[in-house]
């Protein structure tokens, strides 16, 4: 991992996420305030950003680092008409890596290749969000115990949610089922159905909410993705699809979480929580350690 981009999550092998997770257990367990002194991290948010921009800044000043970047393009020289090209090369001699979130497909990769200094994706586009996935493993790991053999519920915008795709690539590591839940309209991409079927990982797909979700280990919530839509009507047809409410979990598994990337819009009704099985803040929580660890392993500083 040292001195590696993190683009997309099959960037890194099985034994390599491992070790991020262990990493991230031990900086939950203790801070290393000094792990990052006199290291610099860029934080490039050319789109909004509330738990990915501010757990990496959290993650940086308790490791004694130092952050520099924007969170709002509109400050940046991009405005002028600068290119991207020109803002990574000009920044990689500011920083030790560049934490980057973009809002087209492909430009963490692009980034990553004329990039001085190692890139980590903080979302592209519809693409990927890899640092989430591994803070969703760690989630994951921390409530089931294991990895291994879980019902995973992948839930709502399948088609432009990018966490869903990573966390879909990255499961499939671990012998997972996955059931399906979307609007027609917003279903889990052809390229991610095929990758299933050749790695022979079971998929179900279903429209609604039904009895099946009493089968859930993991319950995986995403809203619907706005920003992504060209035509409004299309958004105003499937934004309110699936709302959780507390009493849908009444015949749940005992140690069914859910998980939700956050923001949420509407898809979580917030009688869920209070309920136990709701896990979408201490996963956010969550953030902090994972990403703490992944910038230790990418700087070769554990
Ligand atoms: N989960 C996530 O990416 O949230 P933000 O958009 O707030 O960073």
């Amino acid at each position: 991992m040292k001195n590696r981009s993190l683009v997309s999550i099959s960037d890194y092998s099985k034994e390599e996420i491992l070790k991020i997770l262990e990493l991230a257990g031990e900086f939950e367990k203790q801070p290393h305030a000094d792990l990052l002194k006199g290291k610099v991290i860029a934080s490039l948010f050319f789109e909004p950003s509330t738990r990915t921009r501010l757990s990496f800044e959290s993650a940086v000043q308790k490791l004694g680092g130092s952050i520099v970047g924007f969170s709002d393009s509109s400050s940046s020289s991009t405005t002028k008409g600068e290119s991207l090209n020109d803002t990574i090369r000009t920044v990689s001699n500011y920083a030790d890596l560049i934490v980057m979130r973009h809002p087209i497909e492909g430009s963490a990769r692009f980034a990553s290749e004329i990039s001085g200094v190692p890139v980590v994706n903080a979302g592209d586009g519809a693409n990927q969000h890899p640092t989430q996935t591994l803070l969703d493993l760690y989630s994951i790991k921390k409530t089931q115990g294991k990895l291994e053999d879980l019902n995973i519920f992948l839930v709502g915008d399948l088609k432009y949610g990018r966490t869903v795709h990573s966390l879909l690539e990255a499961m499939s590591m671990f012998n997972p089922t996955f059931n399906f839940i979307s609007h027609e309209k917003l279903q889990m991409p052809k390229e991610y159905k095929l990758f299933l079927d050749k790695k022979g990982i079971k998929y179900y797909e279903h429209e609604q909410f039904t009895d099946i979700i009493s089968r859930a280990d993991i319950m995986y919530m995403t809203r619907v993705q706005r920003e992504r839509f060209s035509d409004p009507i299309e958004y105003e047809k499937t934004k309110n699809t699936y709302v959780l409410r507390n009493e849908m979990l009444k015949n749940t598994k005992e140690n069914l979480k859910i998980l939700h990337p956050l923001p949420r819009v509407n898809e979580i009704h917030q009688s869920v929580d209070s309920n136990p099985k709701a896990y979408y803040f201490e996963q956010a929580l969550n953030g902090v350690y994972t990403r703490q660890a992944i910038i230790a392993a990418i700087l070769g500083l554990k």
